[in-house]
């Protein structure tokens, strides 16, 4: 990760994440794939939550920690959620079959990203820190 970020965001409530991610659409059109860093609780499942219901509104995106992979089928997209926090190894994630199906997506979200990054060859970086009642949101190039 680059020493200094992009743009640094401070928020005070999870609906503020909507300026968050029109950036992202405005500064990354192209991107595909979002690493996201955080500690346990610190909104990166949330900030999933946020952009996919920014393209669908309503459309149910929770925690994939138990299976890996959730998989949005989004009327014109597909968005994969993916949460390595239980696997050990980049072995695992290929056991795993997810650097399979990253191609089939249109945006590729991950949270605890280490052991994917062998597969990883461009991605934008979201480091998202809690601190008190505020959430620092830093987006790398
Ligand atoms: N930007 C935010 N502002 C205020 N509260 C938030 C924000 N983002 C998340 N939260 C709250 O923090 C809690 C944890 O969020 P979330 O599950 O998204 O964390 P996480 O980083 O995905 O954690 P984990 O590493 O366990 O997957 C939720 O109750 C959520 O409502
Ligand atoms: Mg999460």
């Amino acid at each position: 990760m680059p020493s200094k970020p992009l743009k640094t965001f401070v928020i005070s409530h999870e609906n503020e994440l909507s300026s968050v991610i029109d950036f992202l659409k405005k500064n990354y059109p192209n991107s595909k794939i979002f690493l996201l860093k955080g500690d346990l609780g610190a909104g990166k499942t949330t900030f999933v939550k946020y952009f996919v219901q920014s393209i669908e509104p309503d459309y149910p995106v929770q925690s994939p920690t138990f299976n890996l992979v959730n998989i949005y089928q989004l009327k014109k997209l597909t968005v994969l959620h993916v949460d390595l926090y239980r696997l050990n190894s980049p072995e695992q994630v290929q056991e795993a079959g997810i650097p399979d199906i990253l191609p089939t997506a249109n945006y590729v979200f991950v949270e605890w990203y280490e052991h994917i990054l062998p597969w990883i060859s461009e991605a934008v970086m979201i480091h998202i820190q809690q601190e008190k009642d505020k959430r620092i949101i830093e987006i790398f190039p």
